[in-house]
């Protein structure tokens, strides 16, 4: 990998992170941190939990904590919770340790990929092409300013995007 340390991907809830994150590691042999996983291991709960107990700022402020202690890290691919970049804080510390992949999906695309979940609060009772537009939308300047890198997910198989990732973070200056 090139000048920093990890990867970090980002982007829309069923922009693919995780299952990139996994084709990184299989491919490329990263080490997968997954900053949901991470809070709830930590917490002990779920996050539908966690929003439906403590709110969403008490869950904002357990995301926070989980960047900051990945700053030691290496070789690792960081898959991020959706809303995490919306956070100015949250990016400049991902920064110094990551090279931020910004993973992009249409809402029909997204939509197709979360549908049948339960475990994001922020689309319980939500689940339609609409809300997902709007959301993407009122969310999509920060993904942008976040981003080192942009690639499309809509269409191609796993290998094709952890292609393009690792070629684009090669040629990263
Ligand atoms: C969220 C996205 C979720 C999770 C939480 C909030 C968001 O992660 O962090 O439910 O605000 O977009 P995924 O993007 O991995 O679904």
């Amino acid at each position: 990998m090139a000048k920093k340390r990890n990867i970090a991907l980002i982007g829309f809830m069923g922009a693919g992170k995780t299952t990139v994150s996994h084709g990184l590691k299989e491919k490329y042999g990263f080490t997968e941190i997954d900053t949901d996983q991470e809070i709830v291991k930590r917490e002990g709960r779920a996050i539908t939990e966690i929003f439906a107990t403590d709110g969403e700022t008490c869950f904002r402020k357990l995301e926070q904590e989980e960047v900051l202690r990945l700053q030691d890290v290496e070789g690792m691919v960081i898959s991020c919770g959706g809303g995490l970049v919306m956070n100015p804080e949250n990016v400049a510390n991902l920064r110094k340790c990551s090279t931020i992949v910004f993973l992009t999906a249409t809402p029909e695309t997204a939509l197709l990929r979360v549908k049948d979940s339960t475990d994001r609060p922020i689309l319980n009772g939500h689940m339609d092409v609409d809300y997902i537009r709007a959301l993407q939308e009122k969310r999509w300047p920060a993904y942008e300013a976040a981003a080192d890198l942009r690639i499309a997910t809509d269409g191609k198989d796993v290998d094709t995007i952890c292609r393009e990732i690792m070629e684009a973070v090669e040629a990263e200056p």
